[in-house]
């Protein structure tokens, strides 16, 4: 009797330690996607642009940013932008959402050359407007939309994009609220810098995703989309952030 109950199994070790299981489980995914046909093809350094047509959209920048704070000093604008909304957010504790970064030009040449560049281009978060200038600027999109809450950013971003060509505009929404999903449910191509975005961010992403039409991109930076209705097409390298170097999930929706 006593070796039988010596022999009885115990609960299974991811049950005992569930940290052992969500390992197992990334584990699984990443043995998956590497496995499948869309990751071969996943990692590239290309850029479909000559880099004088990159400096090209570095330029841009500057020159929208250097008239925008021109601008200002003619109005007498104070140029200090209150950045406080954050206190509005004590429901979303998760401060590391609004953390800044910026994007390079290099690495949106990069990304959008490897999805559409017609149509509607959304940054989710898009904080100073900087990829939806270089979006402007090197893609042939329709529209360029930004979604960001904190009120320095969407200010200062308008005055910027004042001086692009493109369509454009700048919603002072929460990306992943009722209102704030509306506006890029029917985009081409969706951008967010997701580095330092918590999990829980990116499964709202996630959910709100689902309702693009198929074939629509979404391009999330370090963080892969957590949704089965997305394929990762290319993973592309971005040596050009402000934080340093991340990598992009092109993902499609399928
Ligand atoms: C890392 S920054 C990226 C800025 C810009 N996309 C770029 O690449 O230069 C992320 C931005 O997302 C904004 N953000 C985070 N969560 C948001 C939300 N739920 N709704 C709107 N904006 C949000 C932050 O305020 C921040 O400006």
């Amino acid at each position: 009797m006593e070796q039988a109950s010596a022999q009885q199994p115990g609960p299974p070790i991811t049950t005992v330690w569930p940290k052992l299981a969500q390992y197992l489980s990334v584990v699984d995914a990443l043995a998956a996607a590497q496995a499948s046909k869309a990751w071969h093809h996943a990692v590239t350094d290309a850029s479909p642009w000559a880099p004088r047509r990159i400096d090209g959209a570095k330029a841009a920048v500057a020159a929208c940013e250097a008239a925008a704070a021109a601008a200002r000093a003619t109005a007498n604008v104070p140029h200090k932008y209150r950045r406080s909304r954050l206190m509005d957010l004590e429901d979303r504790p998760a401060y590391r959402n609004f953390v800044s970064g910026e994007v390079g030009a290099l690495s949106l040449a990069r990304i959008l050359g490897a999805c559409s560049l017609k149509g509607k281009f959304v940054d989710l978060g898009s904080g100073t407007g900087r990829p939806l200038v270089y979006a402007a600027t090197l893609g042939s999109f329709a529209e360029v939309i930004g979604l960001e809450l904190l009120d320095g950013y969407v200010r200062s971003s308008r005055e910027t994009l004042a001086h692009v060509e493109c369509k454009w505009s700048i919603h002072q929404r929460d990306f992943v609220s009722d209102e704030g999903a509306a506006v890029w449910r029917d985009a081409d191509v969706v951008f967010a810098a997701s580095t330092v975005f918590d999990e829980a961010q990116m499964a709202r992403i996630a959910a709100r995703a689902v309702a693009l039409k198929r074939g629509a991109w979404v391009v999330t930076l370090d963080v892969a989309l957590p949704s089965p209705h997305f394929v990762v097409e290319w993973l592309i390298k971005c040596p050009d952030c402000s934080w340093g170097a991340a990598r992009a999930f092109v993902q499609r929706r399928v």
